[in-house]
């Protein structure tokens, strides 16, 4: 089965990345926003976005006309039922998102692929409420979206072979470079990652360095584009934490539960670049550490 007409439910960071990744590769996409809310606010938001790269010289004026071309913003879900994949990117909530799967297979062609780019929740458990469960799947992409070549291609339980198939080729045609992965909390890389930025937290609580030394030293040191303070702001520290709160609830392995700090950080609404402060404090220029970590919290 070829995918050229993609629906997206969600329009936050990831759900507009994904559709500028596949509206750049030609592909016809339906963008709904699933909150209650004015449409032109993430539309605003996407073509400044792109009128910011044409100003920069990083993008063609025709690329950034026939990008928004391809892209229809709506706020009916129902506008997606021609399509051959939706892939939704809604709040990292399973009741939320098993609800969501439930309406889409009322509104979907029986042939289309339903996919999810969850984090760290279980592709199965959105399977489980689907009568097709064979054309579900993860397609899990990565912040920002245009720039991160990586998708996780997640084979829930009953994922079949030709929709994995189909993702697949999928993938590759938006230019992405698929790996396939197994149904487990985390998939890969943020299996990895989420321990990575866990430590370095509970690093910083110990005092063994600042967040500007930690994020110095694993940059220039293990040669990472961002350190582990600068990486939660920039996925969101509301992210992260569910993202620890799910791999906790799996595992039930005590240095998999949030640290005290981004418990604390999270409560505040310091949720990292979104809001403005997070680890790091973005009304400063250049970014300083939050001064209220400064000297370690425990
Ligand atoms: N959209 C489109 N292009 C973007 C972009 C965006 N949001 N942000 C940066 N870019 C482009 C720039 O235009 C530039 O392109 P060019 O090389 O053609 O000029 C290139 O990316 C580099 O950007 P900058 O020079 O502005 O800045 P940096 O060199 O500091 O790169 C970064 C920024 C790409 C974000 C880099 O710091 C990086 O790779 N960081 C790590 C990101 C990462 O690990 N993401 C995965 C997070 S985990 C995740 O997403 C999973 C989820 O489930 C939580």
């Amino acid at each position: 089965m070829s995918i050229n007409t993609v629906g997206i439910i969600g329009s936050g960071t990831m759900g507009l990345g994904i559709a500028q990744v596949c509206a750049q590769a030609g592909k016809k996409v339906v963008l709904v926003k699933a909150t209650p809310g004015d449409i032109e606010r993430p539309r605003g938001k996407f073509v400044g976005s792109l009128d910011k790269a044409v100003e920069r010289g990083k993008m063609e004026a025709a690329l950034r006309d026939t990008i928004i071309a391809n892209i229809t913003f709506t706020d009916q879900e129902e506008a997606v039922a021609d399509c051959d994949l939706v892939v939704e990117s809604v709040i990292e909530d399973i009741e939320i998102k098993k609800a969501l799967f439930n309406r889409l297979e009322g509104i979907c062609r029986a042939d289309a692929i339903l996919g999810t780019n969850t984090s760290t929740l279980s592709v199965t458990a959105m399977m489980a409420v689907c009568q097709h469960r064979d054309r579900v799947a993860g397609l899990h992409f990565f912040n920002p979206a245009p720039v991160m070549s990586l998708v996780e291609i997640v084979h829930g339980f009953e994922t079949s072979d030709a929709t994995l198939k189909a993702l697949n080729a999928f993938c590759k045609e938006i230019g992405k470079a698929p790996v396939l992965v197994q149904d487990t909390t985390g998939f890969i890389v943020n299996r990895l990652l989420t321990p990575y930025m866990l430590n370095a937290i509970r690093m910083l609580e110990r005092g063994t360095g600042t967040i500007e030394t930690i994020d110095q030293a694993m940059m220039t040191g293990a040669g990472l584009p961002m350190g582990p303070f600068a990486l939660a702001d920039y996925i969101g520290l509301d992210v992260v934490i569910a993202m620890s709160q799910n791999i906790y609830e799996d595992v039930r392995e005590g240095h998999h539960a949030p640290p005290h700090t981004l418990v604390r950080l999270v409560q505040l609404g310091y949720l990292g670049r979104k809001t403005g402060k997070g680890f790091y404090d973005y009304s400063a220029k250049p970014p300083v550490g939050n001064p209220a970590l400064v000297h370690p919290v425990i």
